[in-house]
């Protein structure tokens, strides 16, 4: 058990210390525009296995790496004419790409967790841009939940799931999108949709001239795809108008609660508070959550993705 040092992210040394502890083997959590991540230096295999050990992820899933910009990814990926574009249009922001590992790179072999790909993301805070400049190479982070559960939205949700196991925090306030960043993966020009989040099909399809493809692949690429992810400690009802006995409502748009996504049913606010509704759903004792529609469609899909996670039956695909 270690302590955790709690720092803020607009302290001028803050980027330094935090680099530092990097570059030693140290665990930090950050501040990421969608949920904060567990940082540790990407070319440190020791550090990579701390990592997965806090977290009890499985071995078999991989890390994104966290970049400053194309140009440090291109030392790491090959980045194909579409890719370009896609980082172009997108980054920094919530658009992580898998790519094809570019050979001879150095990062650390558990971070990709045996696959040829890398999935590589840049960040849109300056707390982290800071950090990874500074440190001058990739940080792989996933998010910084225990794995299988809430993925963290402020300095507080990290300290509860991993308070002890992480040498530093760093807080930057509640984060803005709220939800993991949406995931493609490029191969031979074609882009399919890994994991939805705010950067929608449509946007990317804008930039490509193509609608990424829906995954259908039997091999497990995105273990996010596990049927139970996301979940609160309370079991959770789809699609619900009204509480039935012993449940917690939470509302949005036209059915309405005390705890809502979103009272006006704007997908962008209920994105950016979905986590930290259900966790004030779990602390009212909750015995179970019922959750009003979202209409599925451009942000509602990424919403819809993590609800159905929530509300899968615990157990089988649990990671
Ligand atoms: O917004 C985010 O993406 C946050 C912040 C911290 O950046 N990170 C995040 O990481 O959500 P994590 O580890 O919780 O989820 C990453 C997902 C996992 O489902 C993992 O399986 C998938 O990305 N992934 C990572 N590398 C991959 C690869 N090479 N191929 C396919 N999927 C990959
Ligand atoms: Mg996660």
């Amino acid at each position: 058990m270690t302590r955790t040092l709690r720092l803020n992210a607009t302290d001028r040394d803050t980027a330094s210390r935090a680099a530092q502890a990097l570059s030693g083997g140290g665990l930090v959590a950050l501040p990421t525009e969608t949920v904060y991540g567990l940082a540790v230096d990407a070319q440190n295999e020791d550090a990579v296995k701390a990592l997965y050990a806090a977290k009890g992820r499985p071995s078999n899933n991989p890390l994104i790496c966290h970049v400053t910009g194309q140009s440090m990814a291109n030392r790491y990926v090959d980045i194909c004419e579409t890719a370009s574009q896609l980082m172009t249009a997108f980054w920094p922001g919530p658009l992580t790409l898998v790519l094809p590992l570019k050979h001879g790179a150095l990062i650390a072999p558990s971070v990709q967790a045996g696959l040829s790909t890398l999935a590589v993301r840049c960040p849109d805070t300056s707390a982290m841009q800071q950090v990874i400049s500074t440190l001058g190479r990739p940080v792989a982070a996933p998010s910084a939940n225990k794995s299988g559960r809430l993925s963290p939205t402020s300095a507080n949700d990290v300290l509860e799931q991993l308070g002890g196991e992480v040498d530093m925090i760093v807080d930057g306030g509640p984060t803005r999108v709220g939800i993991e960043s949406t995931i493609v993966g490029i191969m031979d020009g074609t882009v399919t949709l890994l994991r939805p989040g705010t950067v929608t099909p449509e946007m990317i399809a804008n930039i490509t001239g193509q609608a990424p493809k829906a995954h259908t692949g039997k091999v497990l690429t995105a273990p996010g795809q596990l049927a139970s992810h996301y979940a609160p400690n309370a079991p959770v009802r789809l699609n619900a108008l009204s509480a039935e006995d012993g449940e917690v409502l939470v509302g949005f748009g036209a059915v309405t609660s005390s705890l809502t996504l979103s009272a006006s049913g704007d997908l962008d606010e209920a994105a950016q508070k979905l986590f930290s509704i259900l966790r004030a759903a779990d602390s009212m004792g909750a015995k179970r959550i019922a959750v009003a529609p979202v209409p599925d469609e451009g942000i509602g899909l990424a919403i819809n993705d993590r609800l159905r996670r929530a509300a899968a039956p615990r157990g089988a695909g649990t990671q």
